[in-house]
Order: structure tokens, then sequence, then C-alpha cells
């Protein structure tokens, strides 16, 4: 996997030349409707799913895709992944074939990525069972691996409605080295709505899988839950929901599903239905009608996939998933257990976007992200938390009057006003400002010396400001705004305001006071020989060169790349946290600014 844009956990990546987050039809190879190559050209698929087992158990099938290779049977040019019967366990009890068997069947017709005969574990089984059931996928996966070739092999994480056994699974799974892994055994969840305990299948294969490999969520058709997925990280859906919902005369739609026989108007356009009314498509032969709806529902679950992707890139998509959480109960509640998890999710948090923070409602302030600010704010003895989310009820004789903003996340110091979010962020109340004395105290130099320092300890940590500004200060104003731009310490441009998000760029001269002030590993990326020699020239960090990093560093921190012997090598910012750096093995990790020659 190589990252291209990110927001949080949510990922757009390239993955064998197809992008991420990505959904992949389910071809019957025995029923086929659309037919792949339509779906490459007309819909955008690059990327199908189709079940071994089906073409395995029927001679005609198995003959041709020997002969031809499952490529040219089905005639798509795109990526195939195959599944391997499990499902069929599943829905009928018992499969014929062994897991060699079809692993070694998968690899013969030429599958691009196949998955091993797992385990499925059912939501009514106990601990013990799904353990078993665990450990029997573990054992089949290693035999598996012998088989495999040249094709990349699938590891179910199993785990039934147990997180903790969902952890295990992860673990064992992981340790085994798969090239992809699929989140298994949810569909009878998602079929009765139990979201919540979907995401926490997820979280746990999140939180413990290698992050540089390919998370797929199987038979997770319904583009309702596309969004929270995705929002957790996950890479991969597949979709029966499209033909399934077709042969029920079901339409989906972003809001929901309906009934054919309900519909008066369509809601949505799509041109699967652009010639035709709901009444003509009742009135249709029922094989044209199931074509043109299972067009339609393709259309739609292939556009919620780009509204996902256009969200990240904006990176808005907290925002998307919570307006989408609202489009059922059951979705609004799996909302707020990942909430629960937020200080894992925090991990991937940025300290800034690119748009405003757009609060939706009360769960908006139990996002990751506010976590970080609350914990950036905390060495500011002047920030009070207030009850959220009426910041107005506070007490104000109670409030230090000396140096605060009143703002939905907490007391605020006056000097951190123009910085993300507090300047950045809407909210369905009117602002109310306790207009703080502070200032008054003050001369404005002494007030932007302040600023400027507050702002270095928020955005780095505690004692950033004094390191990058001791000295001979001198704020450059912008003409226009009359905003602080840049920085000069001692005659060296030292930093830069950013207009749009009132946090520090870092120059050189202040990466260096920096990596003097703070002791190594923090804020720093080691990397090695290899690369330090063409980053000293300006080039960008590339992941597999770096032997360590600052836990604590997020997306889109100022960090200091060093080489092995901590000398300073050149500055720039983070497109991963630490443990991705270290785990993935292809792609930028560090923009870098400028190299130190
Ligand atoms: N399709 C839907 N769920 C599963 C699962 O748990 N395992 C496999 N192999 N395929 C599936």
């Amino acid at each position: 996997m190589e990252l291209k844009h990110r927001d949080g956990l949510a990922r757009i990546c390239k993955f064998r030349g197809v992008e991420t987050p990505n959904l992949m039809p389910v071809v019957n190879p025995n029923k086929i409707v659309i037919s792949p190559r339509d779906m490459y050209e007309r819909f955008g698929v690059n990327a199908l799913i189709t079940n071994s087992y089906i073409i395995w158990k029927t001679p005609r099938l198995r003959e041709r895709a020997l002969k031809e290779g499952l490529h040219n049977m089905l005639d798509f040019p795109g990526l195939i992944m195959t599944d391997s019967g499990t499902f069929q366990q599943h829905v009928y009890g018992d499969v014929e074939v062994t897991n060699k068997q079809i692993v070694e069947f998968q690899r013969d017709i030429g599958s691009d990525i196949g998955t091993m005969l797992d385990v499925f574990t059912e939501p009514h089984y106990t601990e013990e069972e799904v353990k078993n059931a665990i450990d029997e996928t573990a054992r089949r996966g290693k035999e598996a691996k012998k088989y495999k070739g040249n094709m990349l092999l699938a590891g179910p994480i199993q785990g039934s409605i147990y997180p903790k056994l969902r952890a295990y699974a992860s673990k064992l799974m992981n340790r085994i080295d798969f090239d992809y892994y699929p989140i298994g055994g949810v569909v009878p969840l998602m079929e009765e709505y139990r979201y919540a305990e979907v995401v926490e299948a997820i979280i746990m294969a999140k939180k413990y899988l290698d992050p540089s490999k390919p998370v797929h969520l199987f038979g997770a058709g319904h583009p309702m839950f596309f969004p929270l997925a995705a929002l957790l990280g996950v890479d991969f859906f597949d979709s029966a929901a499209y033909i399934k919902y077709a042969r029920d005369n079901r339409l989906l739609f972003p809001q929901g599903t309906m009934y054919l026989k309900e519909i008066k108007y369509f809601p949505y356009y799509s041109p699967a239905l652009e010639n035709y009314t709901p009444e003509d498509l009742r009135a249709m032969p029922e094989e044209k009608r199931t074509k043109i709806l299972a067009e339609h529902n393709l259309y739609m679950s292939m556009e919620e996939i780009n509204r996902i992707k256009e969200a990240i890139i904006e990176e808005r998509i907290w925002e998307y998933a919570e307006i989408r959480a609202r489009q059922h109960p059951q979705l609004l509640r799996a909302y707020r257990k990942i909430l629960k998890h937020r200080r894992f999710l925090e991990k991937f948090e940025p300290k800034s976007r690119k748009n405003a923070f757009f609060y939706t409602g009360e769960e908006s302030m139990q996002r990751p992200f506010v976590l970080g600010i609350k914990r950036r704010l905390r060495q500011f003895d002047r920030h009070v938390i207030l009850e959220l989310p009426r910041p107005w009820s506070a007490n104000l004789e109670t409030i230090p009057k000396d140096a605060a903003v009143n703002t939905p996340f907490g007391l605020v110091p006056l000097e951190l006003e123009d910085s993300y979010p507090f300047a950045q962020s809407e909210f369905p109340w009117e602002e109310r400002k306790i207009v703080p004395e502070f200032k008054e105290i003050m001369s404005a130099k002494e007030f932007d010396i302040a600023k400027i320092k507050s702002i270095a300890d928020y955005q780095f940590a505690k004692g950033a400001g004094d390191a990058l500004f001791e000295g001979e200060i001198k704020i450059i104003k912008s003409k226009n705004t009359g905003k602080i731009r840049n920085v000069v310490v001692d005659g060296e441009h030292i930093a830069s305001l950013r207009a749009e998000d009132g946090l520090f760029t870092l120059k050189l001269a202040g990466a260096k006071r920096l990596h003097r002030a703070f002791a190594f590993h923090k804020f720093r990326v080691i990397v090695n020989e290899d690369s330090a020699q063409f980053n000293r020239q300006g080039k960008n960090v590339f992941s597999k060169f770096v032997m360590g990093c600052d836990d604590s560093i997020r997306p889109g921190d100022e960090v200091l790349v060093v080489d092995r012997e901590d000398n300073l090598v050149a500055i720039g910012k983070a497109i991963m946290n630490c443990w991705e750096m270290k785990k993935f093995s292809k792609g930028m990790c560090v923009k870098v600014r400028e190299g130190v020659e």
C-alpha cells in the first residue's frame, strides 16, 4: 500500500494499480447480470470479487478458468479477488473442498488476491468456539502460504462479537504476515443492523494489524455503512447488495433503501433510471428490470465511494461520517461506539485541517481531534474545560479574568484565539467572548511575543516557544491584515505563521533551535544514511528508510529529519504518524521543505 491522502485513519492508498477505498462488486460467474467488462468501462469498477468455490464446483467453469485464466474468462482487465467457499460454509454449513485444494485452485486460475478457507465465526458461538475457529483459521493460514505461489493471499480476521477475540485474531494473523486482511464473520451482524459490533471488530483489526496492509470488510455491501468503515481505515468493500436488492425490487439511495412499489418520484438521478418512471419499471419484464435496478444500485454504491474519497481529500471525513450516521439510529449508535475509542484514533489526527471544524451535533465535541486539543491546552493553567456543549453557561465569576477566550472547546488563552481550531470552527451558538484584561496589562509588542510563544507551546510542546524565540525578536506583520506572518530572531528567519490555521511552518533556523532544545527522539524522524544524503538536498523521506521516530508525531506535524547520530538533515511535514512510518515500506512519509546542506 502506498498512502496518497489521508484524514485521520481514513485514507486513499494505491494498491496493485487501484485506488482505495474501493468497492469490489460481487460477480457470480453463473449468473452475470452486469458484465465485468461493462462494470469496468461504464461504472469505473477496477476491482471485483468472485467466488472460486462456485467456479471449482461447476465443471464447465472450472475447465474454462483453468484453461483461459480467470481474467480472460470474466473478460475483466482490473484486479480480481477470489473468495474461498467460507461463506458457503456459513450459509450451507459445510463445503466440499479443502484449504489446500482451494488455495491451489485460486493460484492456478490466476486470481490476483486469493482467500484461504477460513472458519466463519457466527454471532451465536461461545467464546470457546470462536477461539477454536480462530486457531484453526491461523493453522490453515500457515498452510495456505505454502501453496499460494505468486498470488496475494488474504487472511481473514474472525472473532464474532468478541472484541478481545478480534484483537487476538488480529495479532495472530498479523504474525503470519498475509498480504491482505479481510474482516470476516460480520455479514450476520450487518443483516441485523448490529453496526456497533461491526465497528468494534474493525477497530480491533486496525489496532493490531500492520497499518501498511489493506483491510477489507467482507460482505458490507450496503453503502449506508461505507462512511463509518472508511472513517476507521477500511480500504476495500465488496458488494452483492447491488444485485441482491435489485432482485428484491429495491433501490439504493444515499439516504436509504426504497421498494420500487412505494416510489412515486425518484429522489435521485442515476444514468440507469434516466429514461424511466417508477411506473415504467414496475411494468417491465423482470429480467430487464433487475438489470436496470442493479445498474442503478451499482451507480449509487460507486458514488458513495467517490463522496468518501472527496471527503478524505477535503479533510472532512469526520463531519461526513457524522452526517451520514444520522441515517439510521443504529449507525448513530455505532458512531458513538467509535468515539469511545478516541484515544487510539487520536494517534492519527492532525493538529489542523484544510477546513474549519464543523459542529454537526453533540458527538462532534467527542471527536478524537478534540481530545488532542485538550491535551495540548492542559499545559496552560488559564485553560479551563467547561461543561460542554454550553460554554456560555459557565459561571463567569469563577473564570480567571486575566487571559482567556471562551470557546466551545473550553477557555483558551487569548494568544491562541487565531489558531486552529479556535478561529476556524463553526458552531450553532452565538460567540460569547470574555474580553480579558490580559492584553491591557501588556504592550502590543509584549502581547505579540506572548502570542508566538504560546502558539509554539500549543503546536509543539511546552518550552518550544522559549526555545524558538530566545533572543532579539523581530515580528513581521502582513501589510494588509496586520497579522503576524514571520518571526526573525537574532537576524535568522525562525518560522512563518500560516494565515490559514494560525500555526507555524518552521524554517531551518527554527528547526535547529528545536533540535538543540529538545532531547533525542522529540520531533525527530531518524533516517538511514542512504536516505540522509538525499534529504539533505531537500528530497522527501520515504518510509522504507525510517529507522525510528518520536511516538508523539501526528500526520501534518512539523518534524526534524535526523541521521543516526542525530545530526539534523532536513525539516519537513509528516504525512504519517510514527507507527505508520515504521511499518510502511512504500511511499513518502515526510514531505521535506528544506535540507541541511
Ligand atoms: N464473505 C463474507 N464473510 C466472509 C468470511 O468471514 N470469510 C470469507 N472467506 N468470506 C466471507
